[in-house]
């Protein structure tokens, strides 16, 4: 069984860098390796110093490389899926037909048909290891939400594996229309539909697929760091294990550094506050870019010499979410410790629980301001939070 790690985080912050010295190494300790970039930016060539194209090319001993070109994807495997999907719907007026594209069909679907690629390669089992070196933070997630969206639409229009297609009558006012597809056309769409949550599913298997943050220790990326990783827990994707980039060497001596070394050490304590639970690596910033097999030595010899990185690094989710009632439980695991020394409170953003010199931050949604800590007790080793909505 192959395994897929997708790095992941906002642009700049390393996650090329990061993905590629993974690449290598796993390539160098004998695995076959393929890394794949779906950020429309790409710069595989650019840190591999080669020519990478539509279609995995060799570029070192066992380590093959492939930059998706997404738009490519799309023409080439669901072109007339794409032009059906939108011939289909007709709307009474060009503002309904905005709205529905907003919300339905189109956003990050340039994306998806990345990901599709991915599954099919690894569905041809010829390597280890696939390297996913993703595009920046809210690309993704707009793509690893779509499928949940899609599938509504599917159910709602298409029930799978009936010819005969329910026809969509709105409770209200009759906002849109649909034309029927062919009878072709109907099945292709039905198998693109059984294609995306078999992707879902691929990506959401803990045993295959990991999800690793890579972040700088500044206070804005940190922040939608925290962010993300909420959305990918809540979607039920597996983040085991966070980069911390661009730490300043504690060798590095002056002034100027002195303070930006004390701002760096606030939020590390941060990130280690909330992902303490996983292995969190340190990436040290260096006096030059990240170029070349060189440069990516550097960071493997530096950093990356956990001999358990490829594995699974966690696999139980720490908390959860529920609705209850009318408001929310949430569930952390937590266990061998202490049960009387608990402390706990809730901030604009996190919900922070002490335990003697436990210490964890859990973002919460948004939705969660509407919402007190109404009362909270141990199930075994985990702590159930309950929370009621504020009466205004
Ligand atoms: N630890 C580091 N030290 C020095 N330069 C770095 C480091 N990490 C990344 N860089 C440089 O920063 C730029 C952005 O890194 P990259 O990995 O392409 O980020 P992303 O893929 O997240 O956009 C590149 O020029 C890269 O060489
Ligand atoms: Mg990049």
């Amino acid at each position: 069984m192959g395994r897929i790690i997708v790095f992941t985080g906002k642009g700049g912050v390393g996650k090329t860098s990061a993905a590629a010295a993974h690449a290598l190494k796993s390539s160098k300790e004998g695995m076959n390796t393929l890394i794949v970039s779906t950020d429309m930016a790409h710069n595989l060539s650019d840190i591999f110093v080669k020519d990478i194209h539509k279609e995995p090319t060799e570029i070192s001993p066992k380590l093959w490389a492939l930059e998706i070109d997404a738009n490519y994807e799309m023409e080439n495997s669901y072109g007339t899926i794409q032009k059906s999907i939108s011939n289909m719907i007709k709307f009474d007026n060009e503002k309904d037909a905005e709205t529905f594209e907003d919300i339905v069909v189109f956003p990050g679907m340039e994306e998806l048909f990345s990901l599709l690629k991915i599954k099919e390669l690894y569905d041809k089992n010829i390597y280890d290891i696939i390297i996913v070196d993703c595009a920046p933070t809210g690309e993704t997630l707009s793509l690893l939400k779509f499928p949940e969206l899609l599938s509504w639409y599917m159910e709602n229009f298409f029930p799978v594996g009936r010819i005969a297609m329910k026809v969509f009558r709105p409770v209200g006012k009759a906002f849109f229309k649909i034309e029927l597809p062919d009878k072709d056309t109907l099945n292709d769409i039905e198998k693109l539909y059984l294609k995306l949550l078999q992707l879902q599913q691929l990506f959401k298997d803990n045993e295959i697929c990991s999800i690793r943050l890579v972040t700088i220790p500044e206070k804005m990326i940190v922040e939608e760091t925290k962010r993300n990783y909420m959305y990918l827990n809540l979607y039920g994707f597996n983040v085991d294990g966070v980069y911390i980039n661009r730490v300043i060497p504690e060798s590095v001596d002056n002034h100027f550094f002195k303070e930006w070394k004390a701002i760096q050490k606030k939020y590390m304590k941060e990130i280690q506050a909330i992902f303490g639970n996983m292995p969190i690596y340190n990436i040290k910033w260096y006096e030059v870019d990240v170029v070349g097999l060189d440069g990516l030595e550097r960071i493997i010899n530096d950093s990356l010499q956990d001999k358990n990185i490829f594995k699974v690094l966690k696999q139980k989710s720490d908390e959860r979410f529920e609705k209850e009632g009318k408001g929310y439980k949430l569930e952390v695991y937590i266990p061998f410790t202490d049960k009387s020394k608990l402390d706990m409170y809730q901030s604009d953003t996190d919900i922070i629980i002490r335990l003697g010199n436990f210490k964890r931050s859990i973002p919460v949604p948004d939705v969660m301001k509407k919402y007190f800590i109404s009362k909270a007790k141990f199930v075994d080793d985990h702590l159930c939070i309950y929370f009621e909505e504020k009466v205004s």
